[in-house]
């Protein structure tokens, strides 16, 4: 398995300054960059589309010049024609809930068509048992610790069990899938998620909410170091 990733979800950042903000967590360290996106359908809550994803994409790279990863969560419904736009709009990854698309096959076939990487994302309550049958178009797996739709909520203690759970689907598939993990990690709980078998964490409220973005992301680092 590839290193860990830590992915700064911009949910929690300053919407006037989205463009600062992306390039100072780069700078702080973060390997990819989180974008979540709401419709107030499929979730509460209403946040940001395909053209501040384009926007933002120039900014996603290292001071060196070596491209970050925009990484598109997806919490819509329908899904297709919103993954295709965010595709084109420079998506690195691309991840959906398969309850929100009604041929989940087809929409896993469309992103990867565009040339992006394919994610499934599964809810507290939601079993996986879809990757039976999908794993083959599937390049990340994203298991939700908290109910989507807000940032700042706590860990809900269930996600551990089913990282375990995913861990082995992904083993046993034999293809290279990232297993990431989002809502409510922090550097104190964040060797826990690692240990059940994660190896990309989203953290919003944990690192804009506080001044210092590269002593959180260095602080998560350390605690995976151990
Ligand atoms: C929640 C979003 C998360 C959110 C996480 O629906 O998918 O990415 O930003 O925020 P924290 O890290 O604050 O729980
Ligand atoms: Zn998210």
């Amino acid at each position: 398995m590839a290193g860990y990733r830590i992915a700064p979800s911009i949910l929690s950042a300053d919407f006037a300054r989205l463009g600062d903000e992306v390039r100072a967590v780069i700078a702080a360290g973060a390997d990819w960059i989180h974008f979540d996106v709401m419709d107030h359908h499929y979730v509460p809550n209403l946040t940001i589309g395909p053209m501040v994803a384009a926007a933002l994409k120039p900014h996603c790279v290292k001071p060196d010049g070596t491209p970050v990863p925009l990484d598109v969560h997806l919490m819509v419904r329908p899904v297709d024609a919103l993954a295709a736009a965010f595709a084109d709009a420079g998506a690195d990854l691309i991840s959906f809930h398969p309850d929100a698309s009604t041929h989940v096959d087809r929409t896993l076939q469309l992103i990867r068509s565009k040339g992006c990487r394919a994610g499934l994302v599964f809810n507290p309550a939601t079993p996986l048992d879809v990757l039976e049958w999908t794993i083959d178009k599937v390049d990340l797996v994203l298991v939700m610790s908290v109910n989507p739709g807000f940032g700042g909520q706590s860990f809900i203690d269930s996600a551990l069990r089913k990282i375990e759970r995913a861990r082995r689907i992904t083993d046993q598939s034999g293809r290279d899938i990232r297993l990431e993990v989002d809502g409510g990690i922090k550097a104190d709980n964040i060797r826990r998620v690692a240990d059940a078998g994660a190896d990309t964490f989203v953290a919003g409220s944990a690192i804009f909410g506080q001044r210092d973005y590269r002593a959180v992301i260095d602080a998560m680092r350390e605690a995976l170091a151990v």
